[in-house]
């Protein structure tokens, strides 16, 4: 019998295995110092050959770079039309810029329950939350690993409704060998500083209707359609620009993603082989229409029963101490967020245009709320990890898990 790390045995892991984040070398020093001395440091070149080149990657035609995945998609929303008092459907797992990019638009959010084994939205309960306000359906494919596009875009074509992708974390992954983002009529990626590549913020929104591109281009632009198509009442937006510097950043990041993406495919699947006989955990199920997924967040489910009541804090804490860089994910599904619980109809702030078909406050997905409650969370830079540390880091879920006894009443 080993004893735990957390008991003082000897670790499973003994280096810090997390890769400092962000990654970067002489090329983005080059093009930062390229930009600095054109005094183009706007919104330029640099921004229109790295727009090309995301879309293409992401095999869509047209991208518009932008501050944010969350302006992007909320840009996305106000150029597909949505506004106040339409509804949009999206997860209750996910980050409250998903949230926010809807709000800001000024629609109502209206939350899906999850499939916990996948962690993205159940298809199976969109249909039933389709009203005569509803506009759109905003899948997040959480952590790079891509919804049920198809069942979606049936339900949509169905409804008359648009599909607009929260690809906040899709940058080099696949549904069915084709790029997230270029599915729906248009889409929003994030290059926040923890991503999988970053400019410390930025956006990108994506589509391949070229009419919605003009129509996103206003909106982040000032109003400044790119392709002329966009008629004059509908021309105006803020100023939500990328810039040269950030721009000449993302195509240097955006050069590594197919490498990184291999090497975090390689270790989420040796974790999923680990973990799958592990009694007590539940990988992540990744559907054969996943072709690609970047494991921007790999996750799984911890199930106390199965683990001879031992609780969830208790395991994360072994598994840290073992040299595991885990973590629980959301504390509570997002519409507990305090946005979402304000008494708006007895005066509470009110930062959004909104409308009172959902009270938020009496709200309960009972799958969405289970699972923050058994989600454990490996993230990106983890993933980057070595061959011989990752097998460490499995060998440490297999220690825990075979002396669990020893963290009774931890
Ligand atoms: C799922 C999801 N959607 C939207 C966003 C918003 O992106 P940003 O932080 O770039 O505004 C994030 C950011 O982390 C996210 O994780």
């Amino acid at each position: 019998m080993a004893t735990l790390a957390l008991l003082g045995g000897e670790p499973e892991v003994k280096e810090n295995v997390n890769i400092p984040w962000p990654m970067y070398d002489a090329t983005e020093k080059d093009a930062l110092v390229e930009v600095l001395e054109s005094r183009s440091w706007n919104n330029a070149a640099k921004c229109r050959e790295f727009e090309e080149t995301f879309a293409a990657f992401q095999d869509a035609k047209y991208g518009i770079a932008c501050t944010g995945g969350t302006v992007a998609l909320e840009m996305i929303c106000r150029a597909a039309g949505i506004g106040i008092g339409d509804e949009v459907i999206t997860s209750a797992y996910t980050f409250i810029g998903t949230c926010t990019g809807i709000l800001k638009a000024g629609a109502t959010v209206v939350f899906c329950d999850i499939d916990p084994d996948t962690n993205n939205l159940d298809v199976a309960q969109v249909e039933n939350l389709i009203t005569d306000r509803t506009k759109a359906i905003m899948p997040v494919h959480y952590g790079g690993l891509a919804c049920d596009l198809q069942r979606l875009l049936d339900i949509a074509d169905q409804h008359d409704l648009a599909i607009l992708e929260d690809a906040a974390h899709g940058w080099g992954s696949t549904y069915r060998d084709r790029g997230l983002g270029s599915w729906g009529l248009a889409s929003g990626f994030s290059f926040q500083q923890s991503k999988n590549m970053t400019g410390g913020d930025g956006g990108i929104a994506l589509t391949n209707d070229e009419a919605l591109a003009d129509a996103i281009s206003c909106a982040v632009n000032v109003g400044r359609p790119r392709y002329g198509l966009m008629d004059a009442s509908r021309q105006w937006g803020g100023n939500h620009r990328m810039t040269e510097f950030v721009a000449a950043v993302l195509s240097c990041q955006l050069k590594r993603i197919p490498e990184h993406t291999e090497i975090r495919e390689q270790n989420g699947a040796m974790l999923t082989r680990t973990l799958s006989d592990i009694e007590g955990i539940e990988p992540i199920r990744r559907s054969e229409d996943a072709t690609r997924v970047n494991w921007h967040v790999y996750g799984a489910r911890y199930i106390a029963e199965a683990f001879e009541g031992v609780p969830r804090d208790a395991f994360v804490k072994a598994m840290r101490a073992e040299g595991v860089p885990i973590s629980t994910g959301y504390g509570e599904p997002v519409y507990k967020h305090s946005v979402f619980q304000a008494d708006w109809n007895a005066g509470d702030y009110t930062p959004f245009a909104w409308t009172d078909t959902q009270d938020y406050r009496t709200l309960h997905l009972p799958k969405a709320e289970q699972y923050c409650k058994e989600r454990l969370s490996i993230s990106q830079t983890a993933l980057m990890a070595s061959e011989t540390q990752m097998r460490d880091m499995t060998r440490a879920f297999v220690k825990v898990r075979e002396n669990a006894d020893q963290l009774r009443g931890e």
